[in-house]
């Protein structure tokens, strides 16, 4: 017998993005349910980027998700840039009054699945779906099977795709899971977890010959880094000493600081933006609707503007029955999207050189780097963009 949940909005993916809509609708009376394939501890588990602009931090504290981001996170006010064997760093607080935040993923997870559980209402984990129905009705239903078995659907009067970048609420929106624009770079990162203090008080952005690495750090005791590879790179065939040559050979002039590798992955290049974010009452969001590469660490990021324009239309179709934001919902998200999608492609393009590069390539990468350090509006327009734009919508509170 199939276990049918009724609910005004049906969530795929607790994710930041399911996460946070379903805390910011409730705020407003709003019953969502979130459903998520993987048990909480695979999702509190998972190895994400580690930086919150700061209008994200400013939702997650202000909207009552947890301010811990302000007391355990570690505040940014710049990042370093090393290239043709100098390094050169970009003040955010001097250029634009703003900071990053160093608070991984996983802990903004926790606070917003803590969140839901202290609301009462606690996702539904292991509840894997295999298909969203009726979009073009009004009472689209999301149809799938518990870890036991056991069939369940929800019938729902919103149905919101935030099951990332695998997202099959893509099928019903653009036809196919594939369905986008879409770019792919023929570099990965190799990325591992160290267990030892930070190396340097910033993170640390390289472009040498030898590839790109980036320095970044989770806490006092745990540090992330990362260097390029070929996208085909099995992680388990590099060893420590290997690894631990290139990221060195990134950032002369820093020593970095050794111990044990306690995990090893490897990062794909990917750009892309589905055809449509919406079709009849099924919306996606998030890496459902867009992903980025990871330099500059936009994906959360982007993922919670989404969340501020979806939860503003489907308030103003809750409370007054009126589709018209929900219709605007794509044309004032793609906005951010795109502008994301360029920075992304940017910061990736400009600190990467690829396999195949000539000496006009690297000359002119280097040539773009010398502008950056030479030009206070280029500058700005660094930190600006790396800080975090205003979302632009307000009604979030
Ligand atoms: C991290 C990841 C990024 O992609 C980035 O640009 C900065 C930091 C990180 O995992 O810490």
């Amino acid at each position: 017998m199939t276990n049918t949940i009724r609910t005004q909005v049906g969530i795929l993916g607790a994710g930041p993005a399911g996460l946070l809509l379903a805390h910011l609708l409730g705020k407003a009376g709003i019953d969502s349910v979130v459903i998520d394939a993987r048990s909480r501890e695979d999702i509190e588990g998972t190895v994400k980027a580690g930086i919150v602009e700061s209008p994200a931090a400013e939702v997650l504290a202000e909207s009552g998700v947890s301010d811990r981001i302000y007391r355990e996170g570690m505040k940014h006010d710049g990042v370093e840039f090393h290239f043709d064997g100098q390094a050169h760093r970009f003040d955010f607080q001097e250029l634009v009054g703003k900071s990053v935040y160093l608070y991984p993923q996983h802990e903004v997870l926790k606070d917003l699945i803590a969140a839901r559980i202290r609301d009462g209402v606690t996702p539904l984990f292991e509840h894997t779906a295999t298909s969203v129905e009726d979009a073009e009705s009004d009472k689209p239903r999301i149809v799938g099977t518990t870890a036991a078995g056991e069939p369940f659907e929800i019938v729902a009067d919103v149905v919101v795709g935030a099951d990332g970048s695998g997202s099959i609420a893509r099928i019903p929106v653009v036809g196919s899971q594939q369905g986008g624009y879409y770019r792919e770079y023929p570099f990965a990162w190799y990325g591992v977890l160290v267990e030892a203090p930070p190396s340097a008080p910033e993170l640390i952005y390289s472009r040498s010959d030898e590839g790109f690495v980036l320095i970044s750090t989770r806490d006092q005791h745990i540090q992330r880094m990362y260097f390029q590879c070929d996208p085909l790179t099995d992680p388990t065939t590099v060893s420590d000493a290997e690894i631990w040559d290139k990221l060195q050979a990134g950032v002369e002039g820093t020593t970095l600081k050794q111990g044990p590798i306690f995990r090893k992955d490897v990062l794909r290049f990917r750009s892309f933006v589905a055809h449509e974010l919406r079709k009849g009452r099924v919306f996606l969001m998030g890496d459902a609707a867009h992903t980025v590469p990871p330099t500059g660490a936009k994906g959360m990021n982007l993922a919670f503007s989404d969340v501020l324009w979806l939860n503003q239309a489907l308030r103003s179709f809750f409370a007054t029955g009126s589709e018209e934001l929900m219709v605007a919902y794509p044309e004032n998200a793609l906005k951010r999207i795109w502008k994301a999608q360029h920075f992304s492609y940017w910061m990736t393009t400009m600190l990467h050189i690829t396999p195949d590069a000539t000496d006009f390539d690297k000359l002119r990468g280097l040539g773009e780097l010398a502008l950056l350090t030479e030009s206070l509006h280029a500058q700005r327009y660094l930190a600006e963009s790396y800080t975090g734009w205003d979302y632009g919508v307000d009604d979030w509170r």
